[in-house]
């Protein structure tokens, strides 16, 4: 389990007349093996404080601490390290790639960063996220729900110990979006993770063990 902190957090776009203060003045802290919700309104400022919490977007100023590591005094290679080791994303598309099989999307983040495959996990996770007859299939054959499976398997593949989550259930019907809610709730209590979730969605919001709402780059 990780802690994640972040200290007076600003994240300022353009400058002069087109500044726009994306993030402005954030201090948190996210529950370890917790489910916390962002909520808030569109362009307030929620995917910016995802990106710069998880290591994806460098703020203008403040700190992200991962423990007692400042994530941003890290390199890039020690930084990508870090990502592929601790931390798994689930984003509204699904960004599977489309020549390689399921299976094969699954591991690919695992392969790329020279990391071993725990074939055991792997194929229970799998078992678990119901996809076990889709693995030999290319995304194109899956159904959206399907796709959002994988790409939570894919999230998970490495074992991370913080999930960053932007509406994963955005694209979804409301069935497949308590089915892909279920399973992570199920995931971060069975793998003793963190989930940081953002979305529209008050029912989701509502069972959440946190919730930080966001407006103009601030927390209400
Ligand atoms: N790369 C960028 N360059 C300039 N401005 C940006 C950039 N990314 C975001 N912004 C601006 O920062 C503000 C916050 O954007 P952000 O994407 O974080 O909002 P959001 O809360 O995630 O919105 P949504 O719910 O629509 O996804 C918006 O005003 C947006 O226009
Ligand atoms: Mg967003």
């Amino acid at each position: 389990m990780k802690n994640l902190r972040v200290i007076n957090l600003k994240k300022v776009y353009g400058r002069g007349e087109s500044e726009v203060r994306a993030i402005d003045g954030i201090s948190l802290e996210i529950q370890p093996n917790k489910f916390t919700a962002i909520i808030g309104k569109s362009g307030s400022g929620k995917s910016t404080l995802l990106h710069c919490m998880a290591g994806l977007d460098k703020p203008t100023s403040g700190k992200v601490f991962i423990d007692d590591l400042d994530l941003y005094t890290l390199n890039d290679d020690k930084l990508s390290k870090l990502r592929s080791e601790e931390f798994g994303f689930i984003f509204q598309s699904y960004n599977l790639i489309s020549v390689i099989n399921v299976y094969d999307n699954i591991v690919l983040p695992i392969s790329l960063s020279g990391g071993k495959v725990d074939k055991k996990y792997i194929d229970d996770l799998i078992e678990k996220l119901g996809i076990k007859s889709q693995i030999k299939k290319f995304p194109n054959e899956l159904s959206g729900g399907q796709q959002q499976r994988v790409a939570i398997a894919r999230a998970l593949a490495n074992k991370p110990s913080i999930i960053f989550a932007d509406e994963p259930t955005g694209n979804l019907d409301s069935k497949t979006t308590n089915e892909v809610m279920n399973l992570l709730k199920f995931c971060i209590e069975e793998y003793k993770q963190t989930l940081v979730m953002i979305t529209h969605n008050d029912e989701i919001a509502s069972s959440a063990d946190n919730t930080i709402n966001i407006s103009d780059g601030k927390v209400i």
